[in-house]
């Protein structure tokens, strides 16, 4: 995550969310790509919906560990519908043996004086207090294992601490703390050490490669080397190469492919966060024009592999869950409708309540966190509910084909359903999972409810401020402005009104809120996207 920043569900265990015998057997070659997919040894796509548990910085332990025992942790992350982790790393870890196998839990600890730390570790994972720093990692990994817990190894910097600076000295190939060759080495050890744990499914090489000197060249050089090192090293996993500019730019792919020895492993990984695309740009423009524009730019930057047949893993992405953050809550509406009409592979910065010591401060508590600083309860439930719509599957290979669209609102996480009560002809907003039998037809613009008695249409034909509703006489329903988010139709009398939710989340239809241009409302009540 770069440090720009100022810094109850159902436990579903779906066949196809949860890939994994308890023995890990369905893994024993691990995943693999199938086009864009990524697919399990069945040829089953098996979608990653992951967290980002950080264990990079200074203390080189994974987080949370004070406050929760690591199978409690690994326990929410399942509840809370992720089926795997991006787990942070730095590469002393591996490089610094005095490091990784001579001071322990204990001494890392007592080494930054975080002592009251060191006590809630002794009361809640005991086990790990006199391991060093890499078995303590080890023990993390197969607890999540035990859950059922996909694993990606994220090497996410050199030297343990708070990432990532434009300046920073590991920021690229070459600058002083970050030798291409010891990297290498670093990888190919940490590869070599999980070889035979079936829940590490994948490798992140080196996350938000940046800085003045980041030339395209110099990234197929090494990046290259850095992904056949680790495939020599552990064929099973996944190799995820991330992008220049904090791993928000994979443009130069467009024109220049990878080349690898191996088949069928190479996934590509992109960021993307609202002040990747310029500090108060969301607030200051108009939201549909500024939200088609960046669905370009990420388009070019690396969305275009998707078409060209690889998987692109989100592998960072997030906002302020505390709703203070006008920016961050404008972008997660334009990123949750893209990321749910692409189905891509993702993780979420981050599963942290708070860190044990970021950039000086102790007890730091991460906003975007997942967790709460008791690293038990949920942060922001609505959040959470608006992220789970794009837990599971909808396409790839192995996945139940459902023929119905569905017609997601990503401001609230639900969709748009029947009312389930008397007034069946009523609309209003509820669970995504529900599969409501609609099916749109863009050509002539009909919005239909294939019911088992009946086919009934949305029916524009109120007046603003007033339910939409189901029925014989079909509105002609619009995808306009340049989101294509507003679903408008025109009323008898020839005006235009946009389906929009009202404070009780029933489907109203209401004059269309600052199709272009203005900037000054918001109107993603308005935004519907149709999947
Ligand atoms: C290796 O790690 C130890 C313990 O953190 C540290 O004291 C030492 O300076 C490191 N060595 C190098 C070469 O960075
Ligand atoms: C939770 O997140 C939603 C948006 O996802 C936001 O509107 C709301 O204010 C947040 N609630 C709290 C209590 O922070």
């Amino acid at each position: 995550m770069a440090k720009l920043i100022p810094c109850s569900f159902v436990f579903i265990l779906s066949s196809s969310i949860l890939v994994m015998t308890n023995d890990g057997s369905v893994f024993s070659d691990g995943l693999s790509t199938r086009s864009r997919w990524i697919v399990d040894e069945r040829g089953h796509r098996v979608k990653l919906a992951c967290a980002n548990w950080p264990s990079h910085l200074q203390p080189v332990v994974a987080e949370g560990l004070h406050k929760q025992p690591m199978d409690s942790i690994s326990e929410r992350i399942r509840f809370m519908g992720f089926n795997c982790v991006r787990f942070t790393w730095p590469l002393e870890l591996m490089t610094n043996d005095t490091l990784a196998f001579h001071v322990t839990v204990t001494q890392s600890f007592q080494r930054y004086r975080l002592f009251q730390e060191l006590d809630g570790i002794r009361r809640h994972n005991p086990s790990i207090l006199h391991l060093p720093l890499f078995n303590a990692f080890e023990a993390v990994v197969s607890s999540m294992g035990r859950y059922g817990v996909m694993v990606i190894l994220d090497n996410h910097k050199t030297v343990p601490g708070w990432c990532c600076g434009n300046h920073d000295p590991d920021a690229f190939f070459g600058d002083p703390e970050f030798d291409p060759n010891l990297w290498i080495l670093g990888l190919k050890k940490m590869a070599a050490s999980f070889r035979n744990v079936k829940n590490v499914i994948g490798m992140s090489l080196r996350n938000e490669l940046r800085g003045p000197k980041e030339y395209p060249h110099v990234w197929y050089k090494y990046m290259q080397q850095g992904a056949e090192a680790v495939h020599a090293s552990n064929p099973n996993v996944l190799v995820i190469l991330s992008g220049i500019n904090f791993d928000t730019d994979l443009s130069f792919l467009e024109h220049l492919p990878v080349h690898v020895s191996f088949k069928s492993k190479l996934v590509f990984e992109l960021h993307w966060y609202s002040f990747s695309d310029g500090r108060g740009s969301w607030r200051s423009h108009n939201l549909n024009d500024f939200c088609a524009k960046i669905l370009g730019k990420v388009r070019n930057n690396g969305g275009f592999l998707l078409e060209k047949g690889f998987p692109l893993f989100l592998s960072e992405f997030g906002t302020n869950q505390g709703g203070g953050d006008g920016d961050g809550n404008r972008y997660m509406n334009c990123m949750l409708g893209w990321a749910a009409e692409k189905d891509v592979d993702w993780a979420i910065w981050a599963l942290a309540g708070d860190y044990y010591l970021r950039q000086g401060k102790r007890g730091l508590v991460e906003t975007y966190g997942m967790l709460n600083p008791n690293w038990h309860h949920i942060h922001n439930s609505t959040f959470l509910r608006r992220i789970s719509v794009i837990q599971p599957p909808y396409k790839g290979p192995g996945v139940s084909h459902n023929q119905h669209n569905r017609i997601f609102h990503p401001l609230t996480g639900f969709c748009v359903v029947r009312n389930s009560r008397k007034r069946r002809s009523e609309l209003t907003l509820g669970p995504c999972g529900r599969h409501e039998p609609w099916s749109y037809n863009g050509h002539i613009g009909t919005l239909v409810m294939k019911d088992h008695r009946s086919v009934l249409c949305l029916e524009g034909d109120v007046t603003g401020g007033r339910r939409v509703k189901l029925g014989k006489k079909c509105s002609k329903i619009e995808r306009v402005s340049a989101s294509k988010m507003h679903l408008s139709f025109k009323t008898r009398l020839g005006s235009s009104l946009c389906l929009d939710v009202d404070s009780m989340n029933n489907v109203v239809a209401n004059p269309c809120k600052c199709l272009s241009k203005d900037a000054s409302c918001d109107p993603t009540s308005q935004w519907f996207k149709i999947l």
